[in-house]
């Protein structure tokens, strides 16, 4: 059986985490839960790296040993994995005795065969990253190359490993292979190892809170021979239950943010090599997450760090999910802002999907009697079955080269298709000729299976959406996870007969306070700041007014969220609207001109200041613009950018 082991970094667990470690790991999570779902054994490794002087600082600036300060912190981390519904099947911690003990031995075994020796070093440290730099790599003579420090002149006696001696049988590897993963980091590390690798520095005199080294007490075992040996120490590698280690080493990804790359490409590969130990199949460098307009790392140092609770808490699990494996093509940097978040939010997810899902339901309700209707072979355009058919392919081999985003964006062409596609169909045409009967079937048939099949390929990446969808189906979530994966996500699975049962919208639109404030009556001084009227050619008949009466007219953008016909009332249609977070209600006489379910998601024109009144007892509040032809039919005014705020004044 095919096997698929995937690790995170381990994460210091210096202070709480925030959405930045929350990318690598969401990122690690959907595709175990891809590799799981394709029948793959696989095991999803992460957990924190504990050890080290900065940790110890941090405990002692609490008044807390740096097992207690560890222990809280450490509580904190599965929390948010849990919140994040994190489907790891181990966090490994360095201070585990397992862990430990084959760090110990690894050390030991290094230095019996002559690949640690003892010496001692003088050089440039940087003392926040506990790295020492020959003078070559300073960034303006003084600083360190990652974090911009000052670094200071130190000498100290130590162990180290001969990392030189691997150096050539390394960048074979890295060059005739596709080890490091995106091919730019691969670059970067070659030119790397050509400027020459010296020998690692692998243990401090000076750090007590470290795994002790065992030929010599007085040394702890430096942060990365003990952080990276967790890929290994985890699977009981060295120890005599070491069945998970047989079964799932190599590693098939090694998830990395890109400043670690290094250490992950050279460092630990030329440990594995001194142990005689495969390499792992692949060591990929993803982006950064950058934060707000000035695009920094998003550090707790630099105090501008996005708390994952909150944001989960306020938007939702699955938009955050989203957002994070969409926004960002997976491997660049990309910079997280609250307007772009929400505008991913809004557009993917409650307008493409939300939309589709909602006014297919809706239309089998009405035009099918709420069960999904057998397509009819003869005029089945199988339009959406082609591309759901490409579409998959290219999700699959997007997943296998590790392109969430790519994954992600192929999905929403078969989105975006379906919901042109019900415009072009006009389900609600079709459904007034008899003759259009089977049509009208297959393009029903073809949007719910569509759905379907959506659902089946992001339930690596959302939570509780594809299950939401399967039941507004009318489907047995339950029954469509357990469906082999090629039978689940292969057109044609869904039973024509099966009872839909439409439900809730999947994301209820985030309207920002932004939009509400635009709602506030127009002020005295908004209206004479308003740019003065152009002088307009008279209109025959029609009688001119002045600007402050046409100022008076409140116009707002407004969203058409439900709309129903009123009974017993042929031109009637009831509209739900939202208007920068308020919801209205009106009734409009367009019903002879559109159906209900091609009017969702419209952003039309509200005439908002209009006063209520009631039309057949049902409470109008404003009325929309639209424009008449001579034979009295009509065009309704709508914004050529479907995105555009609601709220917004027209004027
Ligand atoms: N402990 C080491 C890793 C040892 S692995 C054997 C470490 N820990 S860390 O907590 O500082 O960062 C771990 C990882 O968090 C980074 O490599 C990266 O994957 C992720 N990220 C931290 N901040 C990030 C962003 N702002 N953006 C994207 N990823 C970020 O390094």
């Amino acid at each position: 059986m095919t096997k698929f082991y995937i690790t995170t970094p381990i994460y210091y667990p210096s202070s709480k985490l925030h959405i930045g470690h929350s990318y690598t790991t969401v990122a690690a999570d959907a595709l175990a839960r891809y590799h799981r779902r394709l029948g793959h054994e696989t095991y999803f490794l992460t957990g924190t790296d504990e050890h080290g002087q900065k940790i110890e600082r941090a405990a002692i600036a609490e008044g807390k040993t740096p097992i207690q300060f560890v222990d809280e912190i450490v509580a904190g981390i599965k929390e948010l994995w849990s919140a994040l519904h994190i489907s790891y099947d181990d966090f490994i911690r360095t201070t585990e005795p397992r862990h430990k003990r084959v760090v110990q031995k690894i050390f030991r075994q290094l230095y019996d065969q002559g690949d640690i020796y003892k010496s001692s070093y003088e050089g440039w440290y940087c003392t926040p990253c506990e790295t020492f730099w020959i003078e070559g790599k300073l960034k303006e003579g003084n600083l360190c190359p990652d974090c911009g420090r000052p670094v200071e002149w130190t000498k100290e006696e130590s162990y180290f490993f001969r990392l030189s001696k691997y150096a050539d049988r390394l960048l074979q590897h890295i060059e005739e292979t596709d080890f490091i993963q995106p091919a730019s980091r691969k670059n970067e590390m070659v030119s790397f190892i050509k400027q020459g690798l010296e020998d690692l520095c692998v243990s401090r005199s000076t750090v007590r809170w470290g795994i002790p080294v065992p030929i010599d007490e007085r040394q702890t075992i430096y942060v990365w021979i003990d952080a990276l040996s967790n890929y290994i120490t985890a699977l009981g590698w060295g120890t005599e239950n070491d069945e998970l280690y047989r079964k799932f080493w190599p590693a098939d990804v090694h998830l990395v943010g890109k400043e670690i790359v290094r250490f992950h490409t050279i460092i630990w590969p030329c440990i594995l090599m001194a142990l005689g130990l495969p390499l792992p199949k692949k060591v990929f460098g993803h982006g950064w997450l950058l934060f707000g307009t000035q695009a920094e790392k998003m550090s707790k140092s630099k105090g501008n760090v996005v708390d994952p609770f909150v944001l989960i808490e306020k938007y939702g699990l699955d938009a955050v999910r989203y957002y994070l494996l969409r926004e960002v093509p997976f491997g660049s940097d990309g910079t997280y802002t609250e307007d772009a978040f929400i505008l991913r939010t809004n557009t993917d997810l409650a307008n493409d999907l939300g939309n589709l899902l909602s006014r297919t339901t809706q239309m089998i309700n009405k035009f099918a009697g709420g069960q999904v209707p057998e397509p009819d072979p003869a005029t089945d355009d199988r339009v959406l079955a082609a591309l759901a058919e490409q579409v998959v392919r290219e999700y699959q081999e997007a997943m296998d080269r590790l392109e969430l985003s790519t994954a992600l964006a192929a999905l929403w062409k078969l989105v975006d298709r379906a919901n042109k596609y019900i415009d072009e169909q006009a389900p609600w045409a079709l459904a007034r000729d008899a003759a259009k009967a089977g049509q009208l079937r297959s393009v029903l048939y073809s949007l719910a299976e569509s759905l379907r099949i959506l659902a089946v390929a992001l339930t690596p990446f959302l939570i509780h959406t594809p299950e939401r969808i399967w039941e507004q189906l009318g489907l047995d979530p339950a029954q469509v996870r357990t469906l082999p994966w090629e039978e689940a996500i292969a057109w044609g699975g869904l039973q024509p007969g099966t009872t839909i049962r439409r439900g809730n919208p999947l994301f209820p639109r985030i309207e920002t306070a932004k939009e509400e404030t635009r709602m506030e009556p127009v002020t005295e001084k908004a209206q004479s700041a308003a740019p003065a009227a152009p002088a307009a050619e008279p209109v025959e008949g029609v009688a001119q007014i002045e600007y402050d009466d046409f100022a008076k007219v409140d116009l707002r953008v407004a969203e058409i969220i439900e709309a129903e016909r009123v009974p017993k009332a042929d031109r009637l249609l009831r509209l739900q609207l939202s208007v920068g977070g308020e919801r209205r209600q009106i009734v409009s006489g367009i019903a002879q001109y559109y159906a209900p379910e091609e009017l969702i998601g419209k952003r039309i024109i509200l005439v908002s200041n209009l006063k209520p009144k009631k039309l057949r007892g049902i409470e109008s509040h404003g009325m929309l613009l639209a424009a008449t032809a001579e034979d009295g039919s009509l065009s309704l005014v709508t914004l050529d950018k479907p995105n555009f705020p609601t709220g917004m004044r027209v004027k």
